[in-house]
């Protein structure tokens, strides 16, 4: 069983190559995450878990949903991390998890995915080829993973030294403070009060006050509003207003393999 969580669409596009590759299926966590739904999921095959990667972790919503929900049957999970170039410290975390959860961690897999973090100016956007060029290369590496899982394999990664952990560990929670405004999200006068934004926000962060979203607090800066906004009507004040935001979807058809 294949449990995902994407914002822009790149975990989703990993978790479906390997569903078709492993002959498994997938859930979308976004409704399970919205819900605080832990009820049991089965699964006769290993588990495999696929997540973005946010700020060198993976985010505390899928984290929490993780150590909450029932996982039944196998005892195996996998983790598939899909991050910028960088996962930081979320081995060690999940790894955490599946201990706690009295299950077999069988490693993890980082792919190098298209950047999304478009409310920053820290991580411009990438260009076209390069964007092209990391989905191309992540597909080769999705197919030889669902090959080592097939094969019941241990997926390695790259050692995470002590130092990542104490400089990551205090670091987050205060950076996450500063840097994850709401106040700063707004909707142009495109925005048609069509509810996707407080549909697809996996921790119920927007509301529709007068036909338009308000974003509450505690925001994790996914960017599934902003991205996938249907009239590009969401904007981040004075950061995303020149930018092109990333989605997968606009890249899908020229990625080699259809
Ligand atoms: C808030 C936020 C923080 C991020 N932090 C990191 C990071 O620490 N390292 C990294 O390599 N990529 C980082 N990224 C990039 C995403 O992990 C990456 O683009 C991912 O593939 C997005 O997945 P999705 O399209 O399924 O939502 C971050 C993205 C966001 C939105």
């Amino acid at each position: 069983m294949i449990l995902y969580f994407s914002a822009t669409g790149n975990t989703k596009y990993i978790a479906n190559k390997l569903a078709k590759d492993l002959d498994d299926e997938t859930i979308n966590l976004l409704k399970k995450l919205k819900e605080n739904d832990y009820s049991k999921i089965h699964s006769d095959k290993p588990f495999i878990v696929c997540v973005p990667i946010y700020t060198c972790e993976t985010p505390k919503f899928v984290n929490k949903f993780l150590r909450n929900v029932e996982l039944e049957g196998n005892k195996e999970i996998y983790f598939i991390f899909s991050s910028g170039g960088y996962a930081g410290i979320a081995n060690n975390i999940c790894k955490r998890i599946a201990r706690k959860k009295k299950m077999k961690y069988m490693g993890r897999k980082e792919l190098t995915m298209p950047r999304n973090y478009v409310a920053s100016n820290m991580y411009p956007m990438l260009p076209k080829e390069e964007i092209l060029r990391r989905l191309n290369e992540a597909t080769k590496q999705i197919h030889e993973t669902s090959k080592q899982i097939s094969n019941h394999e241990v997926l390695k990664g790259r050692h995470i030294w002590l130092f990542e952990s104490i400089i990551t560990i205090p670091f987050v929670p205060v950076w996450t403070k500063i840097k994850n405004k709401t106040k700063k999200f707004y909707t142009k006068d495109s925005c048609i009060g069509c509810s996707k934004c407080v549909n697809i926000c996996p921790i119920n962060n927007i509301i529709l006050e007068n036909g338009k979203p308000k974003w509450i607090t505690n925001c994790a800066h996914c960017m599934a509003c902003i991205s996938n906004c249907p009239k590009n009507a969401i904007e981040y004040r004075g950061i995303t207003e020149t930018k092109e935001k990333y989605t997968i979807s606009k890249y899908i058809d020229e990625i080699d393999e259809k």
